[in-house]
This record gives structure tokens, sequence and C-alpha cells, in this order.
């Protein structure tokens, strides 16, 4: 079973895929954490032929064997994460991993393009969507220390920047669109549940459950 979640930063993308996945027995790949271990790896000077990258069961990332999960979230990889996840080279390279971990598993994967590009042939695929304002107020309660301005402006320069090219935000026709705007995360997930268990109730009985 393949569950895709796609949608802007902040969008609560992560927290809805974790609960699904504990929901429905999947394993959560979150693709963002991926483009930020690339990021980091270059940043290193590593080539991408000599980046490895483990995703455990309990969301650490390994790369090169050491778990690097703490580094990955800071307003640098946020900025860093973003440019680096512009270009095609590094998006082939996660493209190509992204769909191997997700063969022969159920999996809720997580990111921009997981509907349109890297499974599109996914059971269920859900949108996630929320105004910049919004997200830029999660983002100050996850992450203490930024003044909401500041996050906002970083929110819309990443935006723009997501919004263009290779990893664009696509809403395919068969994508589920949720919006969060001022909803309790409980109510969000709630409806993710039943839109996932409808969605995969309809596939199993027309007989086309992936994976
Ligand atoms: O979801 P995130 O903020 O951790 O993602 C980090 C960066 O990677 C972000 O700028 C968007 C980009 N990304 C992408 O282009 N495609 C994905 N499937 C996941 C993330």
């Amino acid at each position: 079973m393949q569950i895709a979640i796609d949608g802007p930063a902040g969008s609560g993308k992560t927290s809805v895929a974790r609960a699904l996945a504990k929901r429905f027995g999947c394993l959560l790949i979150n693709t963002g954490a991926m483009y930020r271990a690339v990021a980091l790896a270059l940043s290193q000077g590593l080539k991408l032929s000599e980046i490895q990258i483990e995703v455990c069961p309990d969301e650490r990332i390994i790369l090169n064997g050491q778990d690097v999960t703490e580094r990955l979230y800071t307003p640098e990889m946020d900025e860093l994460a973003s440019q680096t996840a512009a270009r095609p080279e590094v998006r082939a390279f996660l493209i190509a991993q992204q769909r191997v971990l997700a063969q022969h598993r159920d999996v809720v994967m997580e990111g921009r393009d997981i509907g349109s590009v890297v499974l599109p042939t996914a059971d269920v695929k859900l949108y996630l969507d929320a105004s910049p304002e919004e997200r830029a107020r999660r983002r100050c309660r996850e992450r203490p220390g930024q003044s909401y301005e500041e996050v906002l402006a970083q929110l819309r320069a990443r935006d723009a920047r997501d919004s263009q090219g290779f990893g664009r935000l696509q809403i395919t026709p068969e994508t589920i669109v949720i919006h969060t705007n001022g909803r309790p995360l409980d109510e969000i997930i709630a409806e993710a549940v039943q839109a996932v268990a409808t969605a995969l109730q309809r596939r199993s009985t027309s007989g086309k459950l992936s994976g």
C-alpha cells in the first residue's frame, strides 16, 4: 500500500503522515529529510555518488553510517535543502531511491512531488494546504527563537523557489485536498484517516491495491 502526502512547508504533513503510518502500519518516509541529508552531505564536500542515506522506522536519518537527524532542522538547512532540491541531478538521485523504498512494503511517503512524480500510482494521494501566515505561526511554535516576520519571509521565499521547476507542488486530479487553516490537528488527522480508509475500501473492492 502506498499513501502519498504532499503539501508546502508547515502544512502539517509530517504530523499527519506520522499518524497515518501508525494507524495503517506503514513505514513513514519523509522525503524532505532525504533532501536535507543530501544538502548536508554536499555541503561537506561529498559527491552524489558517495552519498548513502538510510531512513529508519523511527524516522532517524543515517548519512553514510552516521545519524545526522539532529543536524537537519535548522534555518540554515531549510535554506540549503531548498536550494539543493532545485537541482535536477539531486532530484533524479533521490526519486530513484524513494521508489525503491516504496517497493514491496507499505509506506506513507510525504513530500512535494510524491503523488505527481515519485509514486504516481499511489493508492491514496493527499494534499495538505494552509495559508503562509498559518504555516509561519506553526513553524514559530516548532522552532522558538525566530520572529514571526522572519519565519514568514523565509517561508514565502522557499515557497517561491519550491513552486518552480522539477519539484514544484502539483495537485493531480485524483488527489484529496485537506484544508488545515485554523483547525486542530486531531480533526485534520481524523479527516485524513477517513480519506485513506474510504480510498482503500474503494480500491480494494475494485482490486487495484498496489504493492
Ligand atoms: O519538507 P522539508 O521542509 O523538510 O523539505 C526540505 C526541502 O526539500 C524543501 O525546500 C522542499 C524540498 N523537497 C522537495 O523539493 N521535494 C520533496 N519531495 C521533499 C522536499
